[in-house]
């Protein structure tokens, strides 16, 4: 028995134990999908959009961060849904624009704007800001100026410390986000702004994927401790409060999204002592979320092109790897990925619950198609036999997949990306990418 001959793995497959239930966010593989394929379900992006909503204190304004997925109909879904859109590029702004997002629900956040970005942005009609230092004022300022309007500004903080519990620290040491708290208590000045681009707010954010309660709370807590004692130093009404966020999520593994019950209590009591104004929004507090939202709508579908011994080790090699799902995997900044296997041919709904073997072969080196060995998700991987031709999916890649990835690295095509709704495929489209010529 050779784990490459299809028969026998289609005969383990008829003696299989139970098989694997659908994924439970994304549901059964539609038919026909080529692969790679990424899937996103919108009715997951709902549900988790309801989930957040329900552990934030109100009133709050949630923004929906593109960076964790831009395609968009997940940006569409969550615009109708009442986010507004937090974008830090020109490709993220477009993106926002196409999904129908009107420019006056944009803030346009990020640590190094060019000037032609924010002349793009301000000529989109986008009029909210975040800037990260005094020389940030002043060019949003000049950029204003130049287009004849007035802007206001969130001003990102950056303060001492930093946050327990957090997946990736954003802040507490020397860093492009932000400008030191400490700077700012001492010459507020600095950083009220000039003519054309006015301070109308306070940009924290501290950390991201928390998924503890009580961890994400001191994380909170602190922001709104920062905000306060920097609301009092600057002296003059702010709009806005931008908390930040943190929100964790489950990330190309099985898992559920966190849940967070008494965060929106713990804030609201936290909020009445420290902004006094805020049920009034004066400031209106403000929170922003990528992973939380999306993480749990999306599958990465990939296919085994190959299987082989290597020097006494199985060695899987899929049509998908780090040029579509994490290039930060590549870079070592995620754990190893275990896809699930789905079937051994086809992926229609029949196929979704069939299953190739129960035995374990040994662990298996999971290889991308990149001349690389960086393109490896796991080193020693529990597959089941497999061979060529069998279908795989990584679950919970919504968030941080195809867009945090190497994609251009050896100029695979992108994948397919399907958009269902509770199962149904509404939409599927594929990126390319076009060399024209610049200036
Ligand atoms: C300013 C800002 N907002 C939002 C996010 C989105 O984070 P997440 O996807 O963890 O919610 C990030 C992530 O780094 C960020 O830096």
């Amino acid at each position: 028995m050779t784990d490459t001959d299809p028969r026998t793995r289609s005969e383990a497959a008829s003696a299989a134990a139970p098989a694997p239930a659908p994924h439970p966010a994304t549901g059964p593989v539609p038919a026909g999908t080529s692969t790679p394929a990424y899937v996103y379900d919108l009715a997951a992006v709902r549900s988790a959009h309801a989930r957040l909503r329900s552990w934030l204190p109100e009133p709050s304004t949630l923004y929906y961060s593109l960076k964790a997925n831009p395609h968009p109909a997940v940006v569409s879904v969550l615009h109708r849904l009442g986010c507004r859109a937090e974008v830090s590029s020109p490709g993220e702004l477009g993106a926002a624009l196409e999904a129908g997002v009107p420019a006056s629900d944009i803030l346009y956040t990020g640590p190094g704007k060019r000037d032609e970005d924010l002349a793009g942005a301000l000529a989109a009609g986008v009029r909210d800001f975040a800037v990260d230092s005094v020389h940030g004022i002043g060019q949003l300022d000049r950029a204003a100026a130049r287009h004849g309007v007035r802007v206001g500004y969130l001003l990102r903080v950056n303060p001492g410390g930093g946050s327990r519990g957090a997946g990736l620290r954003m802040t507490g040491d020397p860093s492009a986000f932000g400008a030191d708290a400490e700077d700012i208590r001492d010459h507020p000045e600095r950083y009220t702004g000039g003519e054309h681009a006015r301070i109308e707010g306070l940009h924290l954010y501290l950390a991201t994927n928390i998924t503890d309660e009580a961890a994400l709370g001191d994380s909170l807590g602190e922001a709104i401790e920062v905000a306060r004692t920097l609301y009092e130093a600057i002296g003059r009404p702010l709009r806005t409060i931008d908390l930040g966020g943190g929100f964790g999520a489950p990330y190309a593994r099985e898992g559920e999204l966190p849940a967070y019950p008494g965060l929106a209590a713990r804030m609201t009591g936290h909020l009445d002592r420290a902004l006094p104004g805020w049920r009034q929004h004066a400031p209106a507090v403000a929170f922003e979320s990528g992973r939380y939202l999306t993480a749990t709508c999306g599958q990465l579908l990939t296919r085994v092109l190959d299987v082989k011994e290597s020097h006494g080790q199985r060695v899987v090699v899929l049509d998908t790897g780090i040029n579509h799902l994490g290039g930060m995997a590549g870079l070592r900044r995620v754990p190893p990925l275990h896809p699930d296997v789905v079937g051994p041919e086809g992926v229609g709904p029949d196929d979704a619950d069939r299953t190739t073997a129960t035995e374990p072969l040994g662990p298996a080196m999971l290889c991308g198609p990149l001349c690389t060995p960086l393109d490896t998700w796991a080193r020693s991987s529990p597959l089941p036999a497999i061979a060529p031709g069998d279908l795989l999916r990584v679950p919970n890649t919504g968030a941080y997949g195809l867009h945090a990835s190497l994609v251009l690295f050896l100029g695979h095509p992108a994948p397919l990306e399907v958009v269902t709704d509770g199962g149904r495929v509404v939409r599927s489209d594929r990126l390319t990418f076009v060399r024209s010529a610049g200036p």
